[in-house]
């Protein structure tokens, strides 16, 4: 580590510490530790995470101006947005600040999220790319995780800040998230480096569960992990199954629920059909055909099998037949 590198890490570490200060002992930061706290998290998780408050554009840049910092080290900081005069404005105003760590520990960069709901910005405002900061390279929470990932064998894969954390308060910590894109396959190698088992809990919305069908995709193409779906009531995402039915039932379906990619297409494929009339059933059946004819456990491909036979009340040997012949076809 270079000392720019380190001034920078310095720089977004002080920030992180003033933000945290800022919401957890001033009068500024009460409606967002009132925000906090209504959605049931606790002092310790928000000391854990060093989650934190930015109150106005009025913060960051006269507590580093008094500080002297360097002016271009604050302009790569990520923390500013900068004028045609070259002034320095604070970037996050009205958010509550979630520092953003690398996989050593340290803070590399914020995500922000409103504490109002307004039109006309976006919920999570996340730092600039920096030199600290890759987004498509950054997991949040792999730092905190990785020693339980190592524990249970596995890792759990959200798409949320808040899901991760929720997660965490809820007694399972080998949660981790990327940043809000989708899932790059730089990512997927740091998690393959730590472990052979990664289950995806995306939200239980129509986004969620079709960033689950992708993601499975990439994991598949990319990566030798073996791949579970933790899936969720529909419309909602972990920290909401939290709110709604406890920690301990959180934590329940985390440890417990796991379905096969498989299984999940299954069912993902019948959304939005009524296969009601035996051309929609014809077409799921080949839809899904493909799918199967690429399970390599035998017993694994049985279940299936004898599923839709029950189901669609097609003879379980026709299932087979056509089934060897998309093999064939695909051969
Ligand atoms: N996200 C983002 N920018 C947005 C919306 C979402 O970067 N405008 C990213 C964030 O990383 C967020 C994730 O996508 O955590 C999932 O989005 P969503 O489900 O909408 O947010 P939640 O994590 O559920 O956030 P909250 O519970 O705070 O509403
Ligand atoms: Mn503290
Ligand atoms: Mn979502
Ligand atoms: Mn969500
Ligand atoms: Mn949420």
């Amino acid at each position: 580590v270079d000392s720019k590198t380190s001034q920078l890490i310095d720089l977004q570490e002080q920030a992180a510490k003033l933000y945290h200060h800022i919401l957890v002992n001033t009068e500024g930061g009460q409606p967002a530790l009132d925000y906090l706290h209504d959605r049931g998290l606790t002092d310790d998780t928000i000391e854990a995470y060093q989650l934190g408050f930015a109150p106005s554009q009025r913060l960051l840049k006269p507590f580093f101006d008094q500080r002297q910092s360097d002016y271009q080290l604050l302009r790569q900081s990520g923390l500013f947005i900068e004028n045609a005069e070259g002034e320095l404005r604070d970037r996050f105003s009205e958010r509550v600040m979630f520092p953003l760590r690398n996989a050593s520990g340290h803070v590399a960069a914020f995500s922000g999220r409103l504490l109002k709901k307004a039109d006309d910005q976006p919920k999570y405002l996340n730092s600039p790319e920096t030199q600290l900061f890759n987004k498509s390279r950054l997991l949040f929470n792999f730092d905190r995780a990785r020693s339980a990932i190592r524990a249970a064998g596995e890792v759990t894969l959200f798409e949320g800040y808040m899901d991760v954390i929720s997660a965490a308060q809820s007694g399972v910590e080998n949660g981790i998230a990327s940043m809000g894109t989708s899932l790059t396959t730089e990512q997927i190698y740091a998690i393959e480096r730590t472990t052979d088992k990664l289950n995806v809990c995306y939200d239980g919305d129509e986004p969620g569960q079709r960033a689950i069908a992708r993601a499975l995709d990439l994991l598949n193409q990319h990566s030798h992990l073996q791949l579970s779906v933790i899936q969720l009531p529909e419309g909602q995402d972990p920290d909401e199954y939290r709110q709604a039915h406890g920690e301990p039932a959180l934590k329940q379906m985390l440890t417990t629920a796991r379905e096969t990619p498989i299984q999940f297409h299954l069912r993902y494929l019948r959304r939005n059909r009524s296969l009601d009339t035996d051309s929609e059933r014809l077409d799921y059946l080949n839809q899904i055909m493909p799918m199967l004819a690429q399970v390599q456990e035998p017993v694994e491909l049985d279940l299936y099998l004898n599923q839709l036979a029950t189901e669609f009340k097609i003879d379980k040997s026709a299932l087979t037949a056509q089934l060897k012949q998309v093999q064939r076809d695909t051969a």
